[in-house]
């Protein structure tokens, strides 16, 4: 057992006994039920989402305006220099143009702050989702070299 399968177990069990959901060492902030972690790099969507799932987690999943906003000050603050201020997030396009949907889930995409005059679909091969530092929302060509925000939630941590 590695590790991070441990420290994930014993959370769990310390956030059941407590009953309160405290986040594994690794992760950096929590929001409700969820745990986040800034990656700061030049990583394309697939790294990144590879990148969270290898920590347990996933590429986060934005639903409201409330969790929006907390999880757009906090990549800003985590911000490190370039590239600019552009964080993935774990929806896709790929399969069908504009229908967008949550890798981790398959869950359609309803709530969406998206940037005016997005998604553009540029070139037509813009089929990833992205947060600006403004807290709207864009389509990014995959390979773009972006910053990232993983998620955590508590359930997943709990079949671990
Ligand atoms: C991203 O790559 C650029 C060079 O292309 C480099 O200057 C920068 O430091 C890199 N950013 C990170 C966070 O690694």
């Amino acid at each position: 057992m590695g590790l991070l399968t441990t420290t994930v177990i014993v959370s769990s069990i310390l956030a059941f006994c407590s009953g309160s959901f405290s986040c594994p060492g690794i992760w950096q902030t929590s929001l409700g039920s969820s745990c986040y972690k800034f990656l700061g790099g030049n990583l394309t969507w697939a790294e990144a989402s590879l990148h969270c799932r290898e920590i347990g987690g996933h590429l986060a999943i934005i639903t409201s305006a409330e969790e929006n906003k907390y999880l757009k000050d906090f990549a800003v603050r985590h911000h490190v220099s370039y590239p600019l201020y552009r964080y993935w997030l774990d929806g896709k396009d790929d399969e069908s143009e504009n229908h967008w949907y949550w890798d981790w889930t398959g869950e359609p995409i309803k709530y969406t702050p998206w940037q005016p005059g997005e998604p553009s679909n540029s070139g037509q091969v813009e089929h990833c989702l992205g947060l600006y530092g403004n807290g709207n929302w864009n389509d990014f060509k995959c390979d773009f070299k972006n910053h990232a925000i993983c998620e955590l939630e508590y359930v997943d941590a709990n079949l671990l």
